[in-house]
């Protein structure tokens, strides 16, 4: 029996493809989308099927406002409810301000700020609507401070998604929970390019391990994976800024 139904955006590649293949072994049923819808038909080929969680996919570009409304609309319309949405889909494409480069920039604050409100408002037009549902934002660790050169930009848009969760939590809408998460270094297809040794990167499924044993607790918020970053976290808030540029 179906634990109840999963929307994920940016569901097409690393955590947000991790994550479909975690919550389906969970027994949820799942909401899937991104814009490469090839990657999304395979994942659901090998995650449905009969005696398996029923996956339904959909093209969806999150900066395309309307499509966000219309999809999850569809999502909602097409499984009858939907219990939990996870705004993953991310972009890490940023450059050093004033570098000539607003368009990655643009594009960075796009996808991850603007477009994460865009679900967050798709989202919990559905959970009032249905009294009740989970609202999942991933940030990042980035978030916790200003960070240097083609971070600045990511790092901003990261803040914002958990400024988000919190106002939204705050809210206390009947019903509806909202869990902020703050991935450390995990091995995806936004890291492909950095090296293998890069201090504290996890493979993806044990970072998505913890990321989803947190979104299950419905924790408010998570630090992830809780070894190394958590105390990190604690550290990252207190140090003067001159430290904290040195350490992520
Ligand atoms: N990996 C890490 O270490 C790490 C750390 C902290 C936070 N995060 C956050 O975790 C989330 C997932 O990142 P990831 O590491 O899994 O990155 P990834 O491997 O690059 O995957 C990004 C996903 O977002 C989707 N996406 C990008 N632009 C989109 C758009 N305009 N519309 C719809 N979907 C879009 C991509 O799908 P399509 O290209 O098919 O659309 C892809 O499925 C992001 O929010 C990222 O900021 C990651």
């Amino acid at each position: 029996m179906s634990r109840g139904v999963v929307l994920i955006t940016g569901a097409s590649a690393g955590l947000g493809e991790e994550m479909a293949r975690q919550f389906a072994a969970l027994g949820y049923d799942l909401a899937l989308c991104a814009r490469r819808t090839d990657r999304l038909t395979a994942l659901a080929a090998e995650l449905g099927g009969p005696g398996k969680p029923r996956v339904s996919v959909r093209r969806l570009d999150v900066t395309d406002d309307a499509a966000v409304f219309r999809v999850f609309g569809e999502f909602a319309a097409a499984f009858g409810r939907i219990d939990r949405v996870v705004v993953n889909a991310g972009l890490g494409k940023g450059a050093p301000l004033g570098s000539g480069r607003w368009d990655a920039n643009r594009d960075t604050a796009m996808v991850n700020f603007v477009g994460a409100l865009a679900q967050t408002e798709a989202a919990l037009q559905i959970f009032r609507a249905q009294q009740g549902g989970h609202l999942v934002l991933i940030s990042s660790m980035s978030a916790l401070r200003g960070m240097r050169k083609s971070m600045t930009t990511y790092a901003a848009t990261k803040a914002g998604v958990a400024a988000i969760a919190e106002g939204v939590r705050s809210e206390r809408i009947r019903g509806v929970d909202v869990s902020v998460i703050y991935p450390g270094y995990i091995r995806s297809e936004m890291n492909a390019h950095v090296q293998q040794k890069t201090r504290f990167m996890v493979d993806t499924r044990t970072g998505v391990r913890a990321m989803v044993a947190a979104i299950e607790k419905r924790r408010a918020k998570a630090y992830v994976p809780a070894w190394p970053w958590a105390p990190i976290a604690v550290a990252m808030r207190v140090l003067p800024l001159s430290v904290v540029r040195r350490m992520v």
